[in-house]
């Protein structure tokens, strides 16, 4: 194991096409945020380097969507996205974006070496085209079935369910994404990443050098080796992006993928001028947080960019973690199925640890997990008011009461009282091991059991009985219940960075590290501050609220999503004049026995009265429609249903859920006029 000197944490640039929302927090930004207090609390030196990432198809959708301009849309969204980082306390040392001038001269610079030194293959190939739309169709333009695990909706670069790299001509069924027209194919030129020339030192270094990788992400990694590299495009014909910096790439920008980990780099360049220092030393410890779609591109593309490269370090882990769901939906920014973070700061004011504790003790670590706001109001009023509040408020109240608040001197220490000790340094030690192997959910739960330890403590003693009686035993319980909270409030930094900088000033420890946690923080005679309630119960109103909010996003999501099928295959003239529409009058209407949804209908078409079998008993009673004018092919061949031969076929229209509905005419008209 080498020495690691310095740390260089990068999270996930995430996509300027929405807000962010709790899984992104979740997977990525609280992990990443824990990591890197937890070392400068440890006084390490550390760096952690984001940005938005504002190039590729997700962004260009979104400006087609809107009908404005990609740099509108990043705008728009780096700026509530940096905010509400901000206002969470995710304390990047930089939140910087990819369409910055550096960005663009660090990821040129990049390609252009790789180009130079031959580390590229030029290949001109077919590519599907949307003949409509007059542009390739690559990435999010195009849609399929993953030839890897079935999935329906991969993308043409990615799948997001096995989470496969893929182009655009793996897909299985490809449609364009933005237009119903038939693909057709055209030839272009790109350049491509052999990664299978890379494959022999990837299998090395992941497969025999990195076996501590999470097992998620170290199986995916196998997998994928297993089944042999491609040489990969990393240029693309769209017109948003990096311009690929050599002759001849006219209307060619470099692929998403390729510019966006430069990110990480140019953000850094943007921070210190001592970058290289992080980038190129091998006593640097480069972590990548991400999410289990990211894995590919973190673990298997840009290392072989970097070792193309040659004078960068590659990452010693990439703990992704795997997606959390919304009340078992889910996530989706394009059906706003989300809680946002920057509506949860204006809901929830000054409750960011809150958020902050159930994502990280619901996080998805080792396979995707659920969000409810129940189990949020719960985790809030069970947990943190309960237990961990209770229990500092208490020691900070009686001490204040009892000694005018001073930490008393203690008297005889019972071998309990030891022991209650001894888990200041456990805890601390379980933390710490815990956050090294990036299992965050353990280390929380590690530092709730020492508040749980604190509270049980107070209440099997009961100082405030004894005070009467025994006041020299209060003074030894107030001693261990007061370096128990010192513990807690330097120890919850990394998870609880909101509450410990209102206990460190009310417990009066401003500077305390990480090491300074031991047996006797807070020494007899240290004079604290004036006690406040750290947390508060959370109203069922407020849950109920958030909860009306999800329903209305399911209504409003039903309404949008009247599935609009591509017209049907053009007919002729004649063609139309085949069919006999009419008017009928439904005379008579019956339910067919032992089936959910047929009617047995009886009309007057006019020229005669006849049997039509409808399947509408679901949505009409039988009484209902007697009487009704409704349309009616009439010359269509007849069928038997449920034994009985229906002579032509009511018009119907459906609605998003389901719903049929007459097409009837608007006012009364003769039975038996014709509609054509
Ligand atoms: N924008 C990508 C996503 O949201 C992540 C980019 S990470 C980087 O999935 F490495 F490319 F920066
Ligand atoms: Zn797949």
């Amino acid at each position: 194991m080498p020495e690691f000197k310095r740390y260089l944490v990068t999270s996930a640039l995430p996509y300027a096409n929405g807000p962010v929302h709790i899984g992104h927090l979740a997977g990525v930004y609280i992990p990443s945020d824990i990591y890197v207090r937890y070392l400068r609390l440890k006084e390490k030196d550390v760096i952690s380097v984001c940005g938005s990432d504002e190039h590729g198809v997700p962004i260009t959708l979104k400006a087609k969507k809107e009908g404005v301009s990609p740099q509108e849309i990043v705008d728009r969204y780096h700026n509530i996205i940096k905010k509400s980082f901000e206002d969470f306390g995710i304390a990047f040392d930089i939140y910087s974006r990819t369409s910055n001038k550096i960005h663009y001269e660090t990821a040129s610079g990049f390609f252009k070496k790789l180009y130079d030194a031959g580390k590229f293959i030029e290949k001109t190939t077919e590519q599907y085209y949307d003949t409509q739309g007059n542009q390739f169709l690559a990435d999010r333009y195009i849609k399929g079935t993953c030839p890897k695990c079935g999935y329906e909706e991969a993308y043409g670069d990615q799948c997001e369910k096995c989470g496969s790299a893929l182009s655009p001509t793996d897909l299985i069924n490809p449609k364009s994404t933005i237009s119903g027209a038939e693909l057709s194919l055209k030839e272009t030129k790109h350049w491509y990443l052999p990664l299978d020339k890379h494959e022999p030192f990837l299998r090395k270094w992941i497969l025999e050098d990195h076996k501590e990788w999470k097992p998620n992400v170290y199986g995916q990694c196998k997998s994928w080796l297993d089944n042999g590299l491609q040489p990969r495009a990393v240029s693309r014909d769209l017109d948003w992006g990096v311009p690929v910096p050599v002759e001849n790439a006219e209307g060619k920008v470099l692929y998403v993928w390729f510019d966006a980990p430069i990110g990480y780099i140019s953000a850094t360049k943007e921070l210190t001028p001592e970058w290289e220092k992080y980038w190129k030393s091998k006593d640097t410890k480069l972590v990548h947080f991400i999410g289990k779609d990211n894995i590919v591109f973190h673990c298997i593309i840009f290392p072989a960019m970097l070792k193309a490269e040659g004078s960068y370090i590659l990452p010693d882990n990439v703990p992704a973690n795997a997606f959390l769901n919304l009340e078992n939906d889910k996530i989706s920014t394009s059906k706003n199925w989300a809680v946002w973070l920057h509506e949860y700061l204006e809901d929830f004011k000054d409750k960011q640890d809150v958020l902050r504790y159930v994502l990280t003790a619901n996080a998805p670590e080792t396979k995707d997990n659920n969000f409810t706001w129940k189990n949020f109001q719960e985790r809030n009023n069970g947990e943190l008011v309960a237990i961990l509040g209770n229990f500092v408020n208490r020691t900070l109240v009686l001490t204040k009461k009892y000694y005018d608040k001073k930490i008393p001197l203690p008297d005889k220490i019972s071998e309990n009282d030891k022991n209650i000790l001894e888990k200041i340094l456990k805890t601390k030690k379980d933390i710490e091991e815990n956050i090294k192997v990036y299992k965050f959910r353990d280390a929380l739960r590690a530092y709730m059991n020492l508040a749980r330890v604190g509270n049980k403590y107070l209440a099997d003693e009961e100082p405030w009985k004894q005070i009467k009686t025994n006041p020299d035993r209060v003074k030894t319980i107030m001693y261990v219940a007061s370096q128990l909270t010192a513990a807690l409030t330097i120890l919850g930094e990394p998870f609880l960075p909101f509450t410990s900088k209102k206990l460190r000033k009310m417990i009066n420890l401003p500077d305390a590290k990480w090491e300074d946690v031991d047996l006797g923080i807070t020494k007899p005679g240290h004079k604290i501050n004036e006690p406040e309630l750290l947390f508060e119960k959370i109203e069922d109103k407020e849950i109920e609220y958030q909860i009306n909010k999800l329903l209305k996003t399911k209504e409003d999501n039903k309404k949008e999503t009247v599935e609009l099928k591509p017209i049907k295959e053009m007919i002729s003239f004649d063609d139309f004049q085949k069919l006999d529409i009419r008017v009928a009058t439904i005379i008579d209407a019956e339910k067919v026995p032992k089936t959910k949804k047929l009617l047995k209908l009886t009309l007057d078409t006019g020229i005669d009265k006849r049997i039509v079998v409808s399947g509408i008993a679901e949505f009409y009673k039988p009484e209902e429609i007697i009487g009704k004018q409704v349309q009616v092919l009439v010359n269509l061949a007849p069928r038997k249903l449920k034994g009985i031969e229906s002579q032509g076929m009511i018009l119907m229209a459906e609605d998003s859920e389901g719903k049929l509905c007459f097409v009837s005419p608007e006012e009364k008209i003769e039975t038996g006029s014709m509609i054509s």
